[in-house]
């Protein structure tokens, strides 16, 4: 796909993945985009690179502007390889005048490149740069999504080029928010969201602040990932604010795997109870539900039920993965329990229980366990599990209110 002009001498010269379908370790089932944005002023400058095999691509759009040697300026919002996979090559290609990136990102360069002879112009927040009519201001962004990010906002255009924050994996040939559907485009970024940022939320908060009081108002946000917004910033700013802060909804998750359908069973009758305490509830069997669509759908669950089977004195093999993937992303404020069939020695339920309370997962009971079949009176104890978790999730989301920006 060719450039897109996005303003008057502001152009969208990113690349479209269409058949990526794993982004480490997220689901990405409509592909993704890597974006670069040129500007052409007195110093034509390029902001931010594409993934490696896609930079041919980004070449032949740029050519379609400009001559890609006449680019004075390169802007490296972010070292990730999804971005930086090109940079040496390009660096080659057009022989800057000026690598702008943020102190971590020249340190990141070198240690990715080895390239100690870029000619480095390290900018932190608050630094500008001319580019002729036009001013670049930065913002340095740590962690979001590495200490190297930074984010780049055109002052008199107005337009912020936020790197990873903000971004969708969704690959389409429409640029702008305004022109697909808003509830796919919500979808998406709830789901980036989940997958990549949910454990810094105490930072988008922090930046969402900052953001405020600097008093930007951008006209349009362009991520690197996904569509630019134009249309509805303050909607997206406000999904940041509502996922950053995890408000959760009298809604619950079942997060289980099954050997013989006795822990599916009790995941039923669960489900009833957090029904009966007037909860929304998702059943999600592993084996059929990818980690990162399950974390998309915890960003506002208010209790998580998680069980498993035992097989060969631990957790069914699906749980581990999921539970490796979900502690790294750190949800916070949520309330809990495990529970499980087993036949002679049922060590799942323990260990589920002790990584979510490493999680910070306020425990309902220390797991609740069944032997072989569910009996009567088992399936009564998981209706009652279902109920207490509910009552627990509701006091605690009113006796201790979640994090704010
Ligand atoms: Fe899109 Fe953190 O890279």
């Amino acid at each position: 796909m060719g450039p897109v002009k996005i303003k008057d001498n502001i152009y969208w010269v990113g690349v479209l993945d269409w058949d990526i379908r794993d982004f480490h370790g997220y689901s990405t089932p409509k592909g993704t985009t890597y974006n670069s944005y040129l500007v052409v002023d007195e110093k034509i400058t390029l902001f931010d690179g594409v993934k490696k095999p896609f930079k041919n691509q980004l070449i032949e759009s740029i050519a379609k502007i400009v001559d890609p040697k006449r680019i004075d300026y390169l802007v490296v919002n972010h070292v990730e390889m999804d971005h930086s996979g090109s940079i040496p090559d390009i660096v080659d290609l057009i022989e800057p005048e000026k690598v702008v990136c943020s102190p971590m990102g020249k340190k990141n360069l070198i240690d990715h490149f080895n390239r100690q002879d870029w000619p480095f112009h390290v900018v932190e927040t608050g630094d500008q740069l001319k580019l002729g009519k036009k001013t670049v201001s930065f913002l340095e962004t740590r962690m979001l999504h590495w200490p190297d990010s930074m984010m780049s906002y055109l002052t008199e255009d107005k337009i912020l080029f936020s790197s990873d924050a903000f971004g969708e994996h969704w690959a389409t040939s429409e640029r702008f928010d305004d022109q697909v559907d808003a509830s796919e485009l919500f979808a998406h970024a709830a789901k980036y969201y989940a997958n990549i940022l949910l454990l810094y939320s105490p930072l988008v908060q922090k930046l969402l602040a900052k953001v405020a009081e600097s008093g930007i108002e951008p006209v349009m946000i362009a991520p690197d990932h996904g569509v630019i917004w134009r249309k509805d910033i303050a909607g997206i700013l406000s999904a940041y604010g509502k996922w950053s802060r995890q408000e959760s909804l009298k809604k619950a998750l079942i997060i289980y795997d099954t050997m013989w359908h006795a822990t599916e069973q009790m995941a039923n009758a669960i489900g009833e109870g957090l029904r009966q305490e007037g909860f929304d509830f998702k059943l999600f069997n592993l084996k059929y539900n990818h980690r990162s669509d399950i974390m998309t759908e915890m960003l506002d669950a208010g209790a998580l039920l998680i069980g498993s089977a035992t097989i060969n004195n631990g957790m069914m093999p699906v749980m581990a993965d999921m539970l490796t993937y979900m502690k790294g992303l750190k949800p916070h404020g949520k309330v809990g329990a495990a529970f499980g069939s087993y036949g002679w020695s049922g060590e799942a339920v323990k260990q589920i229980s002790e990584t979510m309370r490493e999680m910070g997962i306020t425990l309902v009971g220390d797991g609740l366990r069944v032997k072989f079949s569910p009996k009567k009176e088992d399936l009564e104890r998981c209706v009652e599990l279902g109920r207490l978790a509910a009552r627990k999730a509701l006091e605690q989301k009113t006796a201790t209110p979640l994090p704010r920006d």
